[in-house]
């Protein structure tokens, strides 16, 4: 299956769960068609994302003593790259058959795997995070939900925590039926009228497998 194939896929399943109210189900269905080979989830790199690297190497980080949160954590390279800079890792998804994926990938991590939805988190993990990665998730939901996406992710901060979300950006939503829908910088805006502070942002084109527009936005609890 080529990598369009696979994107075709996923927009087949999340038109079908989303025509029935249901705009979340559709990842499991994705992860259990895809029967353990990656090569049917369009987002499955292999590695953990570029930016997140570039940002690690680029900030020096440390993880050592420090805990993390991966939200919607796929196929768990994110996770598993802050594992080896010293975080302690939790990383969750809304999926179970890609949460035992990442156990079966990584038998040996420290990384905690767990099915998680971000709309109903465990209410320990509130203000818990030393750093809070979100990749992806919050452009793979729809407009009607998506808006309350940004609080949970905030809430998880620790004082003095910081938040790093990489996604696809744009100016405006062109066809906001279509997913993934990139996120606007008016949106990205939401985490800072929930108390946070931005510290950086990057918007450039990236080359992964398309050259697309994508942000990388840091932000920062006080
Ligand atoms: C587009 S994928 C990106 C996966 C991963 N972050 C990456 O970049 O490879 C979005 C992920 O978020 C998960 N997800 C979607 N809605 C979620 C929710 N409400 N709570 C937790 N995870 C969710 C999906 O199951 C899927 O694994």
């Amino acid at each position: 299956m080529t990598r369009d194939d696979a994107r075709k896929r996923a927009r087949e399943l999340a038109a079908e769960h989303r025509s029935r109210g249901d705009a979340v189900g559709w990842f499991e269905k994705l992860y259990v068609e895809a029967g353990g080979d990656a090569e049917h989830v369009p987002w499955a790199d292999d590695e953990p994302h570029p930016l997140l690297v570039d940002w690690l190497a680029r900030e020096q980080v440390d993880g050592r003593g420090r805990r993390a949160l991966v939200v919607g954590a796929g196929l768990g390279d994110d996770a598993e790259g802050l594992a080896r800079v010293g975080f302690a890792v939790t990383a969750f998804d809304v999926a179970p058959t890609a949460i035992e994926w990442c156990r079966r990938r990584f038998p040996d991590t420290r990384v905690d795997y767990c099915v998680a939805d971000l709309f109903a988190a465990p209410h320990a993990w509130r203000g818990a995070f030393d750093l809070v990665f979100e990749c992806y998730t919050i452009q793979a939901l729809p407009l009607a939900i998506r808006e309350r996406a940004f609080e949970p992710i905030a809430n998880f901060l620790a004082p003095g925590g910081t938040l790093v979300v990489v996604t696809r950006g744009t100016d405006a939503h062109l066809d906001p039926h279509e997913l993934p829908l990139p996120l606007t910088l008016a949106e990205l805006a939401r985490f800072e009228a929930l108390g946070l502070e931005r510290t950086s942002l990057l918007d450039a084109v990236t080359g992964e497998t398309v050259p697309l527009r994508r942000f990388r936005a840091v932000y920062r609890k006080r």
